[in-house]
């Protein structure tokens, strides 16, 4: 049988390929249209991503919601996937080890949704997706040419709830994935 996001989404359903199974409520596979042209990445389930079973519900989230909306898109329209697919326990950041083993799912997705644009939502996405020594603070907002496809990290939803500071930064960077989206996506808005 041909592989569909609906059966790798079972299978990634039964993972047992890292320890974070042994704690997790959920696996938080991802969220959105099979055909997304716009694919967000961040780093991994939250407590309430993890109970609910769905990416970015809590405050992240809601914040993530927020700038999605400021550039008139809205989530329904763009597919929603983290690089560890359960909760690290108290949130901390995904091992090297972990990643690795969770990394077959994105990969999977990937393959099967092929966006155009992918965005990298924080650090920790962006060094294992741009380059492992990719400067967040430096390198936001920049465009990347990778396997076709275009990609660019922003700063992670709960790192601007933290320093409002990094707010009005993050405003070009949305205006700029708002260009690209209009410049060669379809069917995006
Ligand atoms: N933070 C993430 O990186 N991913 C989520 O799904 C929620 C919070």
């Amino acid at each position: 049988m041909a592989k569909t996001l609906e059966t790798l989404r079972a299978e990634c359903l039964e993972c047992r390929r890292c320890a974070l199974c042994e704690t997790r409520h959920n696996v938080v596979f991802g969220a959105g249209p099979d055909d997304a042209e716009v694919m967000f990445i961040g780093e991994g389930p939250g407590e309430q991503e993890d109970l609910q079973g769905q990416p970015f519900v809590g405050r992240a989230g809601k914040f993530l919601d927020d700038m999605l909306e400021l550039i008139e898109l809205d989530r329904s329209r763009v597919y929603i996937g983290n690089m560890v697919k359960c909760r690290p326990p108290r949130n901390r950041d995904p091992l090297d080890i972990e990643q690795r083993a969770c990394a077959v799912w994105l990969q999977g997705q990937l393959e099967l949704i092929n966006p155009r644009i992918i965005v990298c939502l924080g650090r920790i996405a962006a060094m294992r997706f741009i380059r492992d020594d990719f400067k967040i603070t430096r390198e936001h907002g920049q465009w990347f040419d990778m396997d076709g496809r275009r990609v660019m990290a922003l700063y992670h939803p709960a790192a601007l709830l933290r320093d409002p500071g990094k707010r009005p930064e993050t405003f070009e960077d949305l205006r700029r994935l708002q260009a690209e989206i209009r410049a060669i996506c379809t069917h995006t808005y």
